[in-house]
């Protein structure tokens, strides 16, 4: 047992009728679920009114912590006025006051705003938007997309498609879209024996070379800029990025980045591209956006893409991707509500101490004698655990270490679900110092209940 219940409850009726994502549903024969019935800032709030930290920020969307008054405020106003109405044929207010905020905060060549309603979508929306671009500018031939061995960007087909984790695409690898997968920045394992600190991304060698073989036929590249998050918050230098852009110019191939988990203040700055001045064709953003509170995304790109798109009223070249619920109206008054928090009151200089302080915090875990590596990028932290330091080797997939340390975390009032054998924390921004304190010691003292 997971948690220590008190109450009389039917366990098993909790997911009797329920298939959970991401879940091996015998795992709740022996384990419960969690039933949360309350949020409170950076707690979550069980049926026996036990407190979790939510480390993980409900799968990296929570941003203002659960139950915010602000937030509470600007969806209940929005839903006195209208819950939701289709998007074609008809605007609305918080969707054109979100675009225009959208569209002042990101990369200067980003104008034009298109709403969805989750990340993997907004990625399918940028790989066919970039794919129905080079058709209709007469480059047939430019049907593949570069991606990331470790790169992750959603679980619909098109996404799974530029998937460079097996967990996620083997079964379906029969069905998928032919795209070119290079091996990836692996800072932790390099190939290179490098150090992050002298570092030149000397890795990018293997995507440049991918650009110059398939030169012409490539449609774009696709990215998680700075932190590869489902294979394991693995972590990367900016120069990477700088690079990419350099070639995506020089081989005129669209750069698509996928800032769906790391946009939103998670990596310190509001989003990648923008704190470091580079100039990607498509941004997709979802997660962060309504700060968990509402599905919505956005996929950004520019007026060069739009152009091409515009024709007379009877042409074909229009661009159809239309979900029922796009822009859905309750959500964008969360994101202009989100947007507001994150840009107003000096909200993200104020937490560099925070960063500063995370940082400190964790590097506790560094001595930890299975920790092979502790990284850290803003308010994203990890742990990988592997079985021996120096060769790295990861443990048995059998010993399922990273899943004990989970059950230890929730005995200590902190919902850390791992991925794999690493532990990360990507927590509310609004955590104290004195949550992440708490946070950090329970992973502490977790790991070492399981593994001594
Ligand atoms: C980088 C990235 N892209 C896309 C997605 C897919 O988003 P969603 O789960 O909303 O479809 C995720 C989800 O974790 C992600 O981390």
């Amino acid at each position: 047992m997971p948690s220590d219940y008190t109450g009389n409850y039917d366990l098993e009726r909790d997911f009797k009728n329920i298939w959970h994502p991401c879940t091996q549903m015998r795992e709740h024969e022996s384990a419960p679920l969690l039933l949360i019935e309350k949020g409170d800032g950076v707690y979550l709030i069980d049926r026996d009114g036990k407190r979790y930290i939510d480390v993980i920020s409900s799968w990296w969307v929570n941003i203002f912590g659960h139950n915010h008054p602000r937030l509470n405020k600007a969806l209940k106003d929005q839903l006195d006025q209208m819950a939701h109405v289709m998007f074609a044929g008809i605007t609305h207010s918080p969707a054109i006051n979100l675009a225009e905020s959208l569209v002042k905060l990101t990369p200067s060549n980003l104008t034009k705003v298109f709403f969805s309603d989750n990340g993997s979508t907004s990625v399918e929306i940028a790989l066919k938007m970039s794919l129905q671009y080079w058709k209709q500018v007469g480059e047939n031939q430019r049907t593949k997309f570069v991606y990331l061995s470790g790169s992750y960007h959603g679980e619909t087909l098109g996404a799974l498609s530029v998937c460079g984790i097996n967990l996620f695409r083997e079964k379906f690898k029969n069905v998928l879209m032919e795209n070119l997968e290079v091996q990836g920045p692996d800072c932790y394992r390099c190939p290179y024996d490098l150090k992050p600190e002298s570092c030149k991304a000397e890795c990018f060698e293997h995507l440049e070379k991918a650009l110059e073989k398939n030169r012409g036929t490539v449609a774009g590249v696709i990215v998680e800029p700075l932190v590869q998050g489902a294979s394991g918050m693995k972590m990367y230098s900016p120069v990477y990025l700088e690079k990419l852009q350099e070639a995506c110019e020089a081989y005129e191939v669209h750069t698509v980045y996928d800032e769906v988990a790391v946009g939103f203040g998670r990596t310190g700055s509001l989003f990648v591209c923008d704190s470091r001045g580079l100039k990607p064709t498509f941004l997709c953003l979802s997660k962060g956006i309504t700060s968990g509170y509402l599905p919505l995304a956005a996929t950004l790109t520019s007026d060069q893409i739009y152009q091409a798109f515009y024709g007379e009223p009877a042409s074909m070249n229009l661009f159809i991707h239309s979900h029922s619920y796009s822009a859905n109206p309750l959500a964008c008054a969360c994101a202009n509500e989100t947007l507001s928090l994150l840009t107003k009151n000096n909200f993200l200089e104020n937490m560099k101490p925070k960063i500063k302080f995370l940082k400190e915090a964790g590097s506790s875990l560094s001595e930890i004698k299975w920790c092979g590596e502790f990284r850290q990028i803003g308010m994203i932290a990890a742990i990988e655990l592997v079985q021996d330091q120096l060769s790295k080797d990861a443990f048995p997939l059998k010993d399922r270490v990273g899943y004990k340390v989970y059950l230890e975390g929730l005995k200590r009032g902190v919902f850390m679900r791992p991925l794999g054998d690493v532990i990360y924390f990507i927590p509310p921004l609004i955590i104290t110092n004195e949550e992440i304190e708490i946070m950090m010691n329970a992973a502490f003292e977790s790991i070492e209940a399981v593994l001594g």
